[in-house]
């Protein structure tokens, strides 16, 4: 099986690479450094002895990311999975930001997924193939902080929606995982509310899980109780927490 990583030199990606690699899978790894990319596919291939291809660019410099990860399968076979864990966020996101640093921040956390979803599906129906999306915590409920990335966040759960109303079970497997704090490139140095989750542990999940079922979850699971109570609580109690 071979499955395409975007977002795959750091964090969660860099996890997943790794579980899939352990499970056999050709990769292609996306990302913008392409030392780091390199770096990671020698160190996969040495110790589990699959394929892994890298493509790297800077996804929001490129109008057509998915033309670009398109082109690079050109007489490959199609791809069994296509996961997406790239994203970005920063701490002055707080409508504070001008509109080139907002198209930024869009073109990383959904233009890119949107538009690589895009270019793909037509291959990834060939295999019947899974598609696997990252939201976030952050977007459950909208707050003053991470204004546009929880905007993005929210709008890949209505691409995860659109891509089930659109394709039967057994054509297309979509999974949505909405992630709570892991120890990352993205939290680090941040005071965080409860321990952050390793990212390997949730890379286990997600790639044992690649051949199941559709489904929306939370990793930590814990977050799915703790999404519910921040959905619940009345709007003038929720409009006096901080953040
Ligand atoms: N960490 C958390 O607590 C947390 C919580 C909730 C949701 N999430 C979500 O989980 C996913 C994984 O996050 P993470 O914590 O593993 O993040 P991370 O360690 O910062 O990794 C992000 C990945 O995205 C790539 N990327 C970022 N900007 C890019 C660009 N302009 N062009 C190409 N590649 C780019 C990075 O590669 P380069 O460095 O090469 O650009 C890297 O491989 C993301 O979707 C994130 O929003 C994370």
């Amino acid at each position: 099986m071979s499955a395409i990583i975007v977002g795959a030199s750091s964090g969660l990606g860099r996890a997943l690479a790794d579980a899939l690699a352990q499970r056999r899978h050709d990769l292609l790894l996306v990302a913008s450094d392409p030392r780091d990319l390199e770096a990671l596919a020698a160190d996969l291939n040495l110790r589990h002895g699959v394929i892994v291809r890298t493509l790297a660019f800077d996804l929001s410099r490129e109008a057509d990311p998915g033309g670009r990860i398109a082109a690079a399968l050109e007489g490959l076979p199609a791809p069994e999975a296509l996961l997406l864990p790239v994203g970005t966020s920063r701490e002055d996101d707080a409508f504070t930001l001008d509109a080139a640093a907002i198209g930024q921040l869009l073109a990383i956390n959904l233009h890119a997924p949107l538009a690589i979803v895009h270019a793909l599906l037509p291959r990834l129906l060939e295999t019947r193939g899974t598609i696997v999306l990252f939201g976030s915590i952050a977007a459950v409920r909208g707050r003053g902080r991470n204004v546009v990335y929880a905007s993005a966040k929210r709008g890949l759960v209505s691409l995860y929606e659109s891509l089930r109303q659109r394709h039967r079970p057994d054509e297309l497997r979509v999974q949505l995982y909405q992630l709570g704090f892991l120890a990352t490139n993205l939290t680090h140095g941040m005071k965080l509310p409860t321990a952050p989750a390793e990212p390997a542990a949730i890379a286990r999940v997600v790639a044992a899980r690649l051949k199941g079922k559709s489904s929306l979850r939370y990793l930590p699971e814990k977050f799915e109780l703790i999404a519910w109570i921040v959905r619940s609580l009345p709007w003038f109690l929720y409009r006096r927490m901080k953040g």
